[in-house]
């Protein structure tokens, strides 16, 4: 089944397919447009897959039935088949990347465990709420939260020219780290940080307020937003996932002589101008283009 390949003849404006979708001459083709959109972010897919497997589980559970077995096989028996419909219907309509096939199919296993420790429900709720507020995004932009490391930041000081006052700006700031390890060295250069996310943006304004470094600026904003022409430097350590449109955005703002750095991830068909592999335990790789 190739419902995917279908849905990718919309274009991904999710604006312009949702007012489509709304002025469709009758319903189906409205729902069909609504799903071109939804499916194009992974989480939604999964979530999909997810109702799907457990759908699937529920109609076997009423043809076959439940009798001879404990409620504690029959837990294992359905979460068993809501994992592997699930992960099917992922694989095979929604072309799911490989490691969506993993949570697909402990997905279900991990719910029937985590409701046999009879933990109180809030406290899923409070860990929900917090996880929500750190990786805020990360289901539309696909990136999610981690940092960058001592020994990057190392190499991302010593590539700040030395004599040279310059402004950089730190794509996706997270908890702010990059930018302070870098302004507390280079008190003669401007950094500036965009962030998204609720509690690492203010994580890192909290540190900014601690540390009173007034060489730095973090505001809450989205990437997109950013006007890269302001920077001499510009640096990113998001995914794989926005470095074709962000690398088209900054051959169109940033000046001629400034750079451009990705931590670790490439730039479809763009072939990097230098890469430092940074001696650390990933072997983290800057790839360095000159804008
Ligand atoms: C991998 S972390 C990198 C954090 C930090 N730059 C570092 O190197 O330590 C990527 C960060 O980018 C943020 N992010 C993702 N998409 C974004 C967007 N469109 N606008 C602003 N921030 C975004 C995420 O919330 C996350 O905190």
């Amino acid at each position: 089944m190739q419902i995917i390949g279908i849905w990718d003849a919309y274009p991904v404006r999710p604006y312009a397919t949702i007012r489509k979708a709304i002025s469709a001459p009758n319903y189906v083709h409205g729902y069909y447009c609504l799903f071109s959109i939804l499916c194009k972010y992974p989480i939604v897919s999964f979530c999909v897959s997810q109702l799907a497997g457990v759908g699937t589980a529920f109609l076997l559970y009423l043809v076959i039935g439940t009798q001879g077995y404990s409620p504690d096989q029959l837990t294992i028996i359905f979460a068993g088949i809501a994992g592997v419909s699930s992960t099917l219907v992922g694989a095979r309509i929604f072309k799911l990347s490989w490691w969506w096939f993993a949570i697909n199919l402990s997905f279900p296993m991990a719910i029937a465990a985590a409701m046999s420790l009879a933990i109180d429900p809030w406290v899923y709720f409070i860990c929900f709420l917090i996880l929500l507020a750190v990786f805020w995004n990360a289901g539309s932009t696909r990136v999610p939260l981690y940092l960058t490391n001592h020994d990057t930041w190392r190499i991302l000081t010593d590539l700040l020219p030395s004599n040279t006052p310059v402004r950089f700006i730190d794509l996706g700031s997270g908890l702010g780290g990059t930018l302070h390890a870098l302004a507390s060295c280079r008190p003669d250069c401007q950094f500036a940080g965009v962030e998204t996310a609720p509690v690492p943006y203010a994580i890192s304004r909290l540190r900014q307020s601690i540390w009173g470094l007034p060489n730095t600026q973090i505001n809450y904003g989205s990437i997109w937003k950013a006007d890269l022409a302001k920077f001499d430097i510009v640096y990113c350590f998001l995914s794989t996932a926005p470095m074709g449109a962000l690398f088209d955005k900054a051959r169109t703002e940033m000046r001629a002589g400034t750079l451009f750095i990705s931590n670790s991830f490439a730039v479809p068909d763009q072939e990097p101008d230098q890469i430092i592999t940074v001696d650390d335990a990933r072997s983290t790789r800057l790839l360095i283009w000159n804008m």
